[in-house]
């Protein structure tokens, strides 16, 4: 995103550069040894727990400040006027910083430490952390890196924004309903048991097949089928930018 946004003049090269060296020193110095959270129920010793419980936590700064770049994008939005052709581009990497502190950071930093995993490794507060983490940032990141190259190669005319804010918000809203209605409460339902009862339990068919993590279940509904409507739609607005731009243009008796 560095590389495209000084491409565009959006930021300079210097602050893109200095920006991606600091990046790298942080992933380096917490990502990898972060991983080791992974490990509580694998039989690693203590120190390796430890390392992991840390130097996750460390992860955090990084995605913390890519946050405050929101402010920036939207800044960048700003001057681009009301057909700026970057607009949604950008908004879905502004989504990617608002994942990357939500999913990631808060729902990542929730299950992290080691007293947390004791009770709570892979039950629903995982895949809260996983959905949100994963797609929030790594499936947004990939969309507006995508919109960004589209945006290079089909006609202006051929862009729809209108078609674009409807898959924005069908994803992002549809990620955060999935959240809020079904993962957090079916999440907590199970530490509650976990904590009361230990793990064991809160992982038995009792609970996890049981009538309320059905119904948790079934809270899906809505919010998924909104999610699915922004990945149709956007996938829409492909065909046709492709459609407009190349196989119409191209048509002999049209022209
Ligand atoms: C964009 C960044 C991140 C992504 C894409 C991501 C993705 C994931 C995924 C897919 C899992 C599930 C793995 C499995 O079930 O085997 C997971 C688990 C986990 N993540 Fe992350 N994660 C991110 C950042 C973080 C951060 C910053 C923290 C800590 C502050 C964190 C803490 C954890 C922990 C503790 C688990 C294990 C939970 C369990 O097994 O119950 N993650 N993550």
């Amino acid at each position: 995103m560095a590389f495209l946004l000084s491409h565009i003049g959006a930021v300079s090269k210097k602050f893109a550069l200095t920006t991606i060296h600091f990046t790298v020193f942080l992933y380096l110095g917490s990502g990898i040894l972060g991983t080791f959270h992974h490990l509580f129920w694998a039989g690693a010793p203590a120190p390796i727990i430890a390392l992991g419980a840390v130097f996750s936590a460390l992860e955090i700064v990084p995605l913390t400040l890519l946050g405050f770049e929101v402010v920036h994008n939207l800044r960048v939005i700003k001057s681009g006027g009301k057909e700026y052709a970057y607009k949604w581009p950008i908004y879905f990497f502004m989504s990617v910083a608002f994942w990357n502190l939500v999913g990631a950071g808060m729902f990542g930093f929730l299950i992290n430490p080691p007293i947390v995993l004791y009770y709570a490794q892979g039950i629903n507060t995982t895949p809260l952390h996983s959905h949100t983490a994963l797609f929030g940032v790594y499936g947004m990141l990939a969309i507006s890196l995508l919109l960004f190259s589209v945006r290079h190669i089909v006609s202006r005319a051929s862009w729809s924004d209108k078609m674009l804010k409807i898959s924005f918000w069908g994803l992002n809203g549809g990620l955060a309903l999935m959240a809020l209605f079904s993962l957090i409460p079916s999440g907590f339902y199970q530490l509650y048991f976990a904590v009361k009862y230990g793990l064991w339990f809160a992982r038995s068919p009792e609970i996890t097949s049981g009538p309320v993590l059905r119904a948790f279940a079934w809270a899906r509904l809505i919010p998924d089928v909104i999610f699915s409507m922004g990945a149709v739609v956007l996938f829409l607005f492909l065909l046709r930018a492709v459609w407009l731009t190349f196989i119409k243009t191209a048509d002999p008796l049209k022209q």
